[in-house]
């Protein structure tokens, strides 16, 4: 089945798209696009800043809509902004600037958008995206406060670089996030309601003694995100973590670990209940045979540094996938450098696994990264997709799983 057909259409919502003047106004293309993919119908309005970033001709070929732009743009409709709000089953605004965002927490309508937003009885969602001391503006704290109190929903930017140079919060959210959230707002994409989810994620991490280890350069973001997706599809979901940097993902269930042993312990804990498992740690194969309680020193008697004894760890996935139930999907990921489908193919038998997600690790690639380039292997197919980020992914993992349930 080509990626493109994966999600469950929603039964033809409208969606408006605001789009306003801000550098992240190109991401809102990939937005449309994610929409139209799950069967709804997109129209856009912008501000006349937008027009600045991206034309309405790009937004009027994606959507096969006009675009609105001005109060009087269209003369047959005196009223653009009330017809406008009426079709909207969900109005989206992203990206929303801080201007916007202040206009419509005050009730302001000077312009087409705002004036839609005014005018709008549907559930409003709105994505920010700014330089960080705007976003972190107790200004703008307070009308995004404004908002959120009187219910819009808000899909808060991420940190990372801007456009202006400053690192920090202001980027606007990833797109499958956003999109997920508009869907939820229509109520679609919770077919995982009622399951319950187990995720492995991240590295584990081996002692040698209390201040060294061996690891590996997992960052858990996969894993992350496919917990994050199960939860916003409505599932139960344990998230069983090795140290990572990320942020305990809102409404699931997370086990922080640290080795191998301890990750076992926890996801035997929570699989027999799971529904769906997804095995995409990297656990470290090995490990020191003894953790020394001391520092290992350099010249210190009976100590030798060039030497340490390792013993292999338990499988996490061969174990519980050999314990697997029948109603139960198992999900596990091959990190290759070479040989990915026939590896994957391999993993798919020995860990008694469904589907594998293989993918290329190494020269940079997958480890750390926002986004990957997998494939996905189950007994009767394998699927090639294209570089996606890893929010996308793992909504695309989850729909293969789900269909396991038939
Ligand atoms: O055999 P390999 O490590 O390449 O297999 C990778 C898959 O097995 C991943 O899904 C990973 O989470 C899982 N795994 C595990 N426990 C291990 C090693 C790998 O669960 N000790």
């Amino acid at each position: 089945m080509a990626a493109e057909e994966s999600c469950a259409p929603a039964a033809q919502k409208t969606v408006l798209v605001g789009v306003t003047g801000c550098i992240a106004a190109y991401k809102s293309c990939e937005i449309v696009r994610l929409l139209q993919k799950a069967g709804v119908r997109v129209k856009v309005v912008m501000t006349e800043h937008a027009t600045e970033f991206v034309g309405p001709t790009t937004f009027r070929a994606l959507t096969h809509e006009t675009v609105a732009v001005g109060l009087f743009d269209d003369p047959s409709d005196p009223i653009h902004h009330v017809s406008l709000a009426q079709e909207a089953d969900v109005f989206l605004i992203a990206p929303c600037t801080a201007n916007v965002i202040a206009k419509i927490a005050n009730g302001l309508a000077d312009d087409l958008l705002t004036t839609t937003a005014l005018a709008c009885t549907s559930p409003l969602v709105i994505a920010p995206a700014m330089n960080v001391n705007m976003y972190e503006n107790p200004a703008t704290r307070y009308n995004i406060g404004k908002l959120h109190i009187r219910g819009a929903r808000i899909v808060e930017a991420g940190d990372g670089y801007l456009a202006c140079g400053d690192v920090g919060r202001g980027r606007l959210a990833e797109p499958a996030d956003i999109v997920a959230a508009v869907l939820e707002e229509l109520g679609v994409s919770r077919d995982l309601a009622g399951r319950r989810v187990l995720v492995t994620a991240g590295p584990t991490v081996e002692p040698i003694d209390p201040v060294r280890y061996i690891s590996n350069h997992s960052s858990g973001k996969t894993g992350y995100a496919i917990a994050r997706a199960a939860a916003r599809r409505g599932a139960d979901v344990t998230l069983v973590s090795g140290p990572t940097a990320l942020a305990t993902p809102e409404g699931v269930r997370t086990v922080h670990v640290k080795t191998a042993r301890d990750m076992l312990a926890a996801a035997e804990e929570a699989y027999p209940a799971a529904d769906v498992a997804v095995f995409s740690a990297a656990v470290a194969d090995m490990r020191p045979k003894e953790a020394a309680a001391r520092k290992l020193k350099k010249g210190a008697p009976g100590t030798d540094l060039g030497t340490i004894e390792l013993v292999e760890n338990p499988d996490i996935l061969a174990t519980l996938g050999a314990a697997k139930r029948v109603g139960q999907v198992v999900v596990g990921f091959a990190a290759e450098t070479e040989n990915v489908v026939a590896n994957a193919r391999k993993k798919l038998a020995t860990k008694h696994a469904d589907l594998i997600v293989g993918n290329v690790v190494g020269e940079g690639r997958a480890f750390g990264t926002d986004d990957n380039e997998v494939w996905l292997v189950s007994a009767d197919d394998v699927e090639e997709f294209p570089l996606m980020s890893k929010e996308r992914l793992a909504d695309e993992i989850l729909d293969r799983a789900v269909q396991f349930f038939g």
